[in-house]
């Protein structure tokens, strides 16, 4: 079965179009695009055409690519202080001579709808999600809950290594219970782990990197990152041969950005009511 993220991502914006509809003061979205590879348009255009569909406010911030980390959180630091800009976002990555890291810790943590300053990060550490939860995780969560998979059991193996996923959606997983296995793409004989694993959630952008002999039948398989060669996309599951072993799986082309997206919307809106 594929995973239908579209349906998922399009309930959720059906029900805060309804809601934004009656509320008397329209919430907006800030974000801030420094470097435009086509991965970060494609992601901004997304969350442009969404905001716009649920009729909440979108301004993007444009930079130049050679623009300094000094700069850049110079800028940051003004959305800080500008009490017109309740929440922002600073679109990810950044060109390599800027530190991502450096960027995100100088977002104020109250405007941080992403949900990666490393504060808001801790708190999932200690499970609290009164306030928010990062979006690209809480995305995969959803899928888990709409079709409700339980966790409780469950092997699940993890590819990949960034702060703003991998480290979370771990937590998550763990809260739930289930059995989670951390690899990334230079793990030795990968296959090892996935071939025992019910779900395989991956984002190396290593183009098929998991292929049909590495998985075992019915699993359920999450590709949650793409990547560009020589302008075709690849995913990291190679979906043609891993669509019928699977119970369920990621659609290609399509990701569960459409959740990563809605979540993103969701987290500016409830911030727009507290
Ligand atoms: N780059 C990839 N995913 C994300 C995301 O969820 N938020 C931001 N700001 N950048 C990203």
């Amino acid at each position: 079965m594929i995973i239908d993220w579209k349906k998922i991502a399009l309930e959720m914006y059906n029900e805060m179009k309804t809601e934004i509809s009656g509320m008397q003061k329209k919430p907006g979205l800030w974000a801030i695009l420094v470097w435009n590879n086509p991965s970060s348009e494609k992601y901004v255009e997304q969350k442009r055409k969404w905001a716009e569909f649920i009729w909440m406010d979108f301004y993007l911030y444009r930079f130049r690519e050679d623009i300094s980390e000094k700069e850049l959180v110079n800028e940051v630091e003004k959305l800080n202080l500008d009490e017109k800009i309740s929440w922002f976002i600073v679109q990810l990555p950044l060109p390599n001579h800027i530190s991502d890291k450096k960027i995100i810790n100088s977002i104020k943590r109250e405007k941080d709808v992403d949900w990666f300053h490393p504060i808001n990060q801790w708190k999932i550490l200690i499970w609290d999600n009164s306030w928010f939860s990062p979006c690209t995780p809480e995305g995969i969560m959803k899928i888990f809950s709409y079709y409700e998979i339980d966790l409780v059991w469950k092997i699940i193996t993890v590819i990949w290594k960034s702060n703003i996923v991998w480290k979370p959606i771990r937590l998550m997983l763990i809260n739930a219970w289930a059995t989670v296995i951390s690899c990334n793409s230079k793990t030795p004989d990968l296959s090892q782990f996935t071939s025992i694993s019910d779900i395989v959630i991956s984002a190396t952008w290593n183009p098929n990197l998991i292929k049909s002999d590495m998985v075992k039948e019915d699993s359920i398989l999450i590709d949650v990152w793409f990547t560009f060669l020589d302008w075709k996309i690849y995913w990291d599951m190679d979906f043609e041969n891993l669509k019928d072993k699977s119970s369920m799986i990621t659609p290609v082309p399509g990701w569960v950005w459409a959740l990563t997206v809605a979540n993103l919307l969701a987290n500016t809106l409830k911030a727009s009511k507290k």
